[in-house]
């Protein structure tokens, strides 16, 4: 079904509720509803927004277009939790209601101040002309959970010398001030980000370009960009989109990744850091947000999802999901992403098994499942290449696995089940050295999100196998290995 511009721009209150409930079953029908990750209740979910600890809760939003599995008119959904594991579904955050978000209320981030949740977003606007204008804007949460929106933008102007992709500002706190990046496309049609500053969060200005080593030219426009220091080291988060496909790298339509360095120098706003890294190396991964806890954690949530592809779930009325809570460390350059620790809260009934296998490939009995966490680790390994199968059914599978030979992980879902994206590719791989290798795998009903050594490297990628397909095996090829998986059941 195409979806017109009305369709897309229809203002909830012209909705009325059967037409609501007539989409929620057919949402609720579908065979692919996830179990533990956070997935809209009705239509797509696209960014994380607002992620922060506040008032001994965690709140996490996301772009949310109600009506649909389509890119509409944006609200922010608000979801919670005291744990990163249990989401509660609060419903509406707010909605784009007035003239400088009329088109949208979309990304940006949460920061606590004087007892308030702020939570300061990007206002899309479009003329008669369907000329865009973006708002930067402000709201603000009260510990009861009343959000109000701020009469007007605070930030109302796009610099000079960018263009009207001006959007999805990440705030955070540094001596007296608060900094604001904010994604920007510069008049040459290249992307980039700026930093403004602030005493008070309303009051802003325009600090400039942030210098990096990256080039005058790395992709077209900036998503989502998001700056935090971490081991003493500067972080730089961003979601580039026009990157070219190179080798094994940048394999999705739009990639989202990294850059570590020392801390930003806030005189000469700039960043000296070492080479882009993308974050996840699976299928469905975009603009991830990060906050820090009360425990002083850097937790990352990414949407497991992309712009401009369609999904199986699409004619079940939604689409979408957001990944685990990863919690960030920093190692020589690179950034590891472990589970947060509390995903441990969802073990249920365990089972194991030690196994040597050799050229061959064996059946795990008593392992069946489409919902669980499976940790594999090999060692002793001589095979070319060894791995798991998972979600095997009479003529699906979902293949992990070591190609030793290569040294690459290859995340294979040509077999998954329902194809989608095909013209992306269907497997992606990784390079990494390591003897020893461990997988540590998160089974939902549609997506699979795996850690390699200890959150090394991780893949993340929906599929869409038939409901029997249940099936766990372990293969190895051109040689033996011996490996030791536990699997727990999802409580
Ligand atoms: C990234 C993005 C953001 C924008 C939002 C709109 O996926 O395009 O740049 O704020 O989605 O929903």
């Amino acid at each position: 079904m195409e979806w017109t511009k009305e369709q897309r721009y229809r203002s909830m209150d012209d909705v009325n509720e059967e037409e609501i409930q007539a989409l929620s079953k057919l949402v609720n029908q579908c065979p692919w509803r996830q179990s533990f990750h956070i997935q809209p209740v009705t239509g797509l979910l696209n960014d994380p927004n607002g992620f922060s600890y506040f008032n001994g809760e965690y709140h996490l939003f996301y772009q949310w277009f109600p009506l649909g599995p389509v890119h509409g008119l944006k609200h922010w959904y608000h979801t919670k939790s005291k744990d990163l594991v249990h989401w509660e579904n609060v419903g509406l955050g707010f909605a784009p209601s007035n003239e400088f978000d009329s088109h949208g209320a979309y990304s940006g981030s949460g920061i606590e101040h004087e007892g308030k949740l702020y939570l300061m977003y990007t206002g899309n606007t479009r003329d008669d002309n369907w000329n865009r204008h973006p708002y930067q804007c402000l709201a603000e949460m009260s510990p009861n959970g009343s959000i109000i929106k701020m009469g007007a933008p605070v930030i109302p102007d796009v610099p000079s010398g960018y263009t009207d992709h001006f959007r999805d500002p990440k705030v955070w706190k540094q001596g007296d001030f608060f900094y604001a990046v904010i994604g920007a496309q510069r008049e040459n049609e290249t992307g980039s980000v700026v930093l403004y500053r602030s005493r008070d969060l309303t009051d802003w200005q325009f600090v400039g370009e942030v210098k990096t080593g990256l080039g005058e030219d790395f992709g077209y426009m900036w998503e989502c960009p998001d700056y935090f220091e971490l081991d003493g080291q500067g972080i730089f988060l961003f979601s580039p989109q026009g990157l070219k496909a190179e080798g094994d790298s940048c394999q999705n339509i739009y990639q989202s990744g990294y850059v570590v360095g020392s801390p930003i120098d806030l005189e000469k706003i700039e960043l000296k850091h070492g080479p882009f890294h993308e974050l996840d190396r699976g299928f469905d991964f975009y603009a991830p947000q990060t906050t820090v806890d009360h425990l002083g954690r850097r937790i990352l949530v990414g949407w497991m999802g992309l712009p401009e592809i369609d999904y199986p779930t699409d004619k079940h009325g939604w689409a979408h999901c957001l990944t685990l809570p990863r919690e960030l460390t920093v190692k020589e350059g690179k950034l590891f992403q472990q589970p947060v620790d509390e995903l441990k809260l969802l073990r249920g009934e365990k089972v194991e098994t030690s196994q040597k296998v050799e050229n061959g490939t064996i059946c795990l009995d008593n392992f069946d499942g489409d919902v669980y966490e499976l940790l594999a680790e090999f060692s002793g390994s001589t095979a070319e290449e060894f791995g798991l199968e998972l979600r095997v059914g009479e003529n699906e599978k979902t293949i992990v696995k070591y190609d030793r030979a290569a040294k690459k992980v290859v995340f294979d879902r040509t077999m998954s089940g329902e194809p989608f994206a095909e013209e992306f590719g269907t497997v992606r791989k990784c390079r990494l050295e390591a003897e020893r290798i461990s997988f540590r795998i998160f089974v939902d009903v549609s997506s699979i999100e795996v850690f390699v050594n200890d959150g090394e490297e991780v893949f993340t990628g929906r599929i869409f196998p038939g409901k029997n397909s249940n099936g766990i095996r372990v293969f190895a090829r051109g040689g033996q290995t011996n490996v030791q998986i536990v699997k727990w059941d999802i409580k």
